[in-house]
């Protein structure tokens, strides 16, 4: 937990501080089932959190009413638009109590998550910001009343707080956990000048989509039940277990519905994801709405033999490529918290 500290500022301010590891997630499988009244789009997926994660530091004071962020990423805005000020802003709405013994807010964020890349970097951020206001202000919240504020921010929010595996229903944010899987890796390729918005993702599905949608309820919650007593739960239940015995048959199970919306408007991300495909056994794709791709690889090993075939067959500097374990956590203290 965070110590207190003295700054001598000409009045005595108390400082507390926490740094948590904000990772980022995959989603293993993204079936879209339809419309939603909100105008969201219902969905059945399957998050997955790696070790690929942002250093989260909040620092809470007393002195004058003020959140600030702090992230030296030329992409991350350091204003109210970043979803870590919007996390410190809407709890101090929920908690004007403990807001006002400690009003000051200092958010520093260390990304090592690419941006707009489909691996929810800045939900995860905002996630962290949750989870330290919570520890800090001692407001004894369970995970459950920190998701249910993390949905009102955005849909992935409520799952990078407790991450692991889980069964996402509705925007995202109605949350089933799997038993962990932990022993596989991820190998995720990027293109650093490619980014894809969320938004402009979902509006090209509906174009192009719509027509297949299910819309009433019944046949939606019928889609979820085949997905949670279906193929791709049953594997990764078997591996949680570890059992490998059917691991090969992971890559037929892998699905995500944007990639039919994303990929035809966007021929190199379908070439990163063919290369991808040819090179990880296990399987390969689009992780949300892109342009990240992720491949499978079976150990540490093979993910660094997956990430080296790839590099000789793009050798464009442009394209970043990371290895990264499954994780079973979501968000959790960074060692060395001060
Ligand atoms: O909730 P979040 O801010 O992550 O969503 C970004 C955008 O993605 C939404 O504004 C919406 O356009 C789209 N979206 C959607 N259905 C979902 C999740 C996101 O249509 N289940």
């Amino acid at each position: 937990m965070g110590a207190n500290v003295t700054v001598n500022l000409g009045v005595e301010m108390t400082a507390n501080s926490l740094s948590l590891w904000a990772p980022a997630k995959v989603n293993l499988y993204l079936e879209i089932v339809g419309d939603r009244p909100d105008g969201f789009h219902e969905l059945s997926t399957i998050f997955q959190s790696i070790g690929l994660m942002d250093r989260v530091t909040v620092a809470v004071h007393s002195g004058p009413a003020k959140i600030s962020v702090d992230c030296p990423h030329p992409l991350v805005p350091n204003d109210q638009t970043n979803l870590a000020y919007r996390a410190a802003e809407l709890m101090v709405q929920a908690f004007p109590d403990a807001a006002s013994r400690q009003s000051t807010i200092d958010i520093a964020i260390a990304k090592n998550t690419p941006v707009a890349a489909g691996l929810a970097g800045g939900s995860s951020n905002a996630a962290a910001v949750l989870v330290a206001l919570n520890m800090l202000w001692e407001l004894g919240l369970t995970h459950q009343a920190l998701q249910d504020l993390a949905a009102k921010l955005g849909s992935d929010i409520s799952f990078c707080v407790s991450g692991g595996t889980a069964l996402a229903t509705g925007r995202g944010e109605v949350l089933d956990p799997l038993p962990s899987v932990s022993d596989l890796w991820v190998v995720l390729g990027k293109y650093d000048n490619l980014s894809i918005s969320t938004p402009w993702a979902y509006k090209r599905y509906r174009e192009l989509f719509e027509g297949e949608y299910a819309r009433d309820a019944n046949t939606q919650t019928s889609r979820h039940d085949q997905v949670r007593s279906g193929a791709m739960v049953r594997l990764l239940s078997q591996l949680a277990q570890g059992s490998r015995d059917n691991l090969d048959k992971i890559r037929a199970l892998l699905r995500n519905d944007l990639e039919r919306a994303v990929l035809p408007d966007h021929n190199k991300i379908k070439t990163l994801r063919d290369c991808f495909q040819g090179q990880a056994p296990l399987g390969a794709m689009m992780s949300g709405s892109g342009p990240t791709v992720f491949g499978i690889a079976a150990d540490g090993a093979n993910a660094k033999l997956i990430q080296s075939a790839i590099r000789q067959y793009i050798p464009d500097p442009d394209l970043s490529l990371w290895t990264a374990p499954f994780i079973a956590q979501g968000v959790h203290l960074a060692p060395n918290t001060v």
